[in-house]
């Protein structure tokens, strides 16, 4: 009998780096539940890797190792190819070779599915096979199975997600420990939390991936990563962590997608969020994304959005569903984005400027009369409602000279133009010496 007949799924393994370990490990540690769970035998047959003795010491000879990665997609003993050598030239290449071979695909590869999605969907469904990509998006949080299936019933009205641990590592340790944005990233390196190029990281690049997928899944719209607006945290200054919190608001890199009268936002900024708000109380490398369905209200899903075993969860769960899937005729499996290919939606991703939000805004000014008025002047030209104002007061830190001060403004929602137009307009004030902005949510 062959081992398709013993209802074993055959695995080929590209990379051995933390996630791959995690997935040798966690699937020898919980075969049998896992063979409870679905009724077959999840096994790795051959491992590809750049480091095929470390490898071999590691996980031992139970499997075929290959430095060839296109021995692997093309193995005739390989039902699925597990992609986890991240980037996006040669990981494209071998998940559109394995597709071509008629294999499964399960992949962690958030920036290939942001940028070449709409490709590999497609030929994957020529093909008739499946790509899951449940550890592409925070970790071991099943945040794809919720949206895709769990909150299936739902029109999806925004989604707002903590979707980058190292940049809330960072904002957590910017808060508590009042440091700056500099010593906070080098603790994050230290720790590993970060990419290998810690700038897809804090310019907010990895947390715009992440978004851009659970964007399609929450609106049936095309991957479309480059229309997302990504801003980072890398201009943060410590002073504006603590002046929020002194108006009830915790600072937080969001990952936004939301669903407006004229089209969709799509958005990574770092963001005000009132701390009475379980998102706003999520610290360190955790990650959690909150959606809001119009049948279910808000739901929220919280983990580690990193890691080696917490992915691996992930990449695992991808496995089992394809084991209980992959009979399913082709037009009945779960479609990849949520929704059924041909009833993606061409509704339009704003321009940055259509969206609609709330701002803090931190003015540098002459601490002299009638600056205050003069500012909320030009707001109200913009037709822009204040929420609240705080000037800087006397005992707290600022590298002011002791004629500044700094002013502290809340409004109420406007578009992110006509906020453009009131700052142009306040930064050619001659007692305006700079002005800082940070979007703010209510997440309501
Ligand atoms: N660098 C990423 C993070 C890893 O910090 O969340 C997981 O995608």
């Amino acid at each position: 009998m062959s081992d398709k007949e013993h209802r074993v799924l055959r695995l080929g393994l590209l990379g051995s780096g933390v996630v791959g370990s995690g997935v040798v490990n966690v699937l020898s540690r919980n075969q049998d539940e896992i063979r409870r769970r679905t009724g077959r035998t999840l096994k790795i047959v051959r491992i590809g890797t750049r480091e095929v003795e470390k490898a071999r010491q590691d996980f031992g000879d139970a499997y075929q190792y290959t430095t060839e990665l296109d021995e692997i997609t093309t193995a005739p003993d390989v039902d699925v190819v597990i992609e986890l050598i991240g980037g996006t030239t040669r990981a494209r290449e071998v998940i559109l070779s394995a597709i071509a071979a008629g294999k499964h695909v399960v992949t962690a590869n958030k920036a290939l599915l942001a940028e070449h999605g709409t490709e590999i969907f497609a030929a994957a469904r020529a093909k008739g096979v499946i790509v899951a990509f449940e550890a592409a998006i925070a970790g071991g949080i099943p945040i794809v199975k919720a949206l895709r299936e769990g909150l299936s019933a739902n029109r999806i009205q925004w989604v707002a997600g903590i979707i980058n641990g190292t940049t809330n590592y960072i904002l957590s340790e910017m808060r508590e420990k009042g440091v700056d944005f500099q010593s906070a990233l080098k603790d994050a390196q230290a720790l590993g939390y970060a990419e290998a190029d810690p700038t897809f990281d804090i310019e907010g690049v990895d947390a715009a991936h992440k978004i851009t997928l659970i964007c399609s899944l929450a609106f049936g719209v095309p991957v479309q990563f480059h229309k997302a607006y990504i801003e980072g945290i890398s201009q943060l200054e410590t002073a504006d962590i603590a002046y929020a919190e002194k108006l009830g608001y915790r600072v937080k890199l969001l990952g936004i997608a939301k669903a407006a009268e004229k089209g969709i936002e799509l958005r990574v900024h770092p963001t005000l969020v009132p701390i009475s708000r379980l998102i706003a109380n999520v610290h360190g490398a955790m990650n959690a994304v909150v959606v809001q369905g119009d049948a279910v209200g808000a739901t929220l899903y919280y983990g580690k959005g990193a890691g080696s075993e917490p992915t691996a969860s992930a990449v695992i769960a991808d496995l089992v569903d394809i084991a209980r899937m992959e009979t399913a005729d082709p037009a009945h499996q779960v479609p990849y984005l949520a929704f059924m290919s041909d009833a993606l939606s061409n509704t339009p991703i704003l321009p940055m400027e259509e969206v609609v939000t709330s701002y803090y805004l931190r003015l540098r000014v002459a601490d002299e009369a009638g600056v205050l008025a003069q500012v909320t002047r030009i707001l109200a030209d913009q037709a822009i409602s204040i929420d609240a104002v705080i000037q800087r007061e006397s005992d707290e830190v600022s590298d002011a000279n002791e004629n500044q001060t700094d002013l502290m403004i809340l409004t109420h929602e406007t578009t992110e133009r006509a906020m453009n137009q009131a700052i142009a307009l306040i930064e050619s004030l001659p007692s305006v010496f700079g002005v800082r902005r940070i979007r703010k949510e209510e997440l309501q």
